[in-house]
């Protein structure tokens, strides 16, 4: 009798653990962050944070909590978050604590941080980790006049981000490295405010997004059924290089082995120097 009773109570316990793992986020406890709160370049993470799915204040993110708050909140698979969070914590001057703050990720090009970001301005004028309006009205102008964000407008909107710095930043840095995680960004938001096979997200709930780093579950948007994951946004990335037009250094393959190592920060053999930047979509 007390063994069963034992039983139960563990049963009891382990379907309240399923049941916390599966539980959907609460979305409707969104504020903007405090003084003391870290956010950093990522919309993503500082969303997640604005609503307190992930901690409020930025900081003390270890791989288990971003594991649980990027799948709640976003439904993105373990195989993308685990490379963000090992890159993060070996940006942190806290390595040995495991975890790391929001800002932490701003570092300039050591790990995801890269230039021409689509809502964040160069180091080289300063600021590369708060939202600038301005860049990312530039973003806008390639899908305003539309209800959703197609691969064409997104793919294009991003390559022209990065002519427009190049042109303007004279230590502007486009790595292989660079150009794949900025690949990966425009999918991801593609995926997670629209589908991860054929993106098309809402204007409107990807301008909240980026303008009020808010996920617009106000306007009806839910975590999507479908997990974005490593092999999701590498076939969205390969579908953004055709329909922008940008040509790959040679010998760059795209492959989900190439855009895992590059996001876990490994070195990636045979691509050394800068993408040829083409303007062939003019
Ligand atoms: C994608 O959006 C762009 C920008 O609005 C538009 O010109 C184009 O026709 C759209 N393409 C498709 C396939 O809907």
């Amino acid at each position: 009798m007390e063994l069963l009773h034992a039983f139960t109570v563990l049963i009891t316990i382990f379907v309240g653990i399923l049941g916390k793992v599966c539980a959907e986020a609460d979305f409707t406890q969104w504020h903007p962050p405090g003084p003391g709160d870290s956010r950093g370049p990522c919309p993503a993470l500082n969303s997640l944070a604005n609503h307190g799915i992930l901690p409020r204040n930025g900081r003390g993110m270890t791989i288990p909590i971003l594991i649980k708050g990027i799948s709640q909140g976003l439904n993105v698979g373990n195989d993308l978050t685990i490379p963000v969070g090992t890159v993060g914590l070996l940006a942190s001057d806290s390595l040995l604590k495991l975890s790391f703050d929001l800002d932490d990720l701003s570092k300039h090009d050591e790990l995801i941080e890269h230039d021409a970001s689509l809502s964040r301005e160069d180091i080289y004028f300063g600021d590369n980790t708060r939202f600038n309006s301005e860049i990312w009205q530039s973003v806008v102008d390639f899908f305003r006049h539309d209800e959703r964000v197609n691969t064409t407008a997104a793919a294009r909107a991003r390559f022209n981000r990065v002519k427009v710095q190049s042109g303007r930043n004279p230590e502007f840095t486009y790595s292989a490295k660079n150009m794949i995680i900025s690949y990966t960004e425009t999918a991801q938001y593609l995926s997670v405010f629209g589908n991860p096979l054929t993106g098309n997200p809402r204007v409107d709930w990807v301008r909240t997004f980026f303008e009020e780093e808010r996920l617009p579950y106000n306007e009806g948007w839910r975590p999507p059924k479908m997990t974005t994951n490593l092999a999701t946004v590498t076939a969205m990335t390969l579908e953004l290089i055709l329909a922008g037009g940008e040509v790959l250094p040679e010998g760059l393959e795209v492959t989900e082995n190439l855009v895992g190592k590059i996001l876990a920060g490994k070195p990636i053999e045979g691509i050394i120097g800068n993408p040829p930047i083409i303007n062939r979509i003019l």
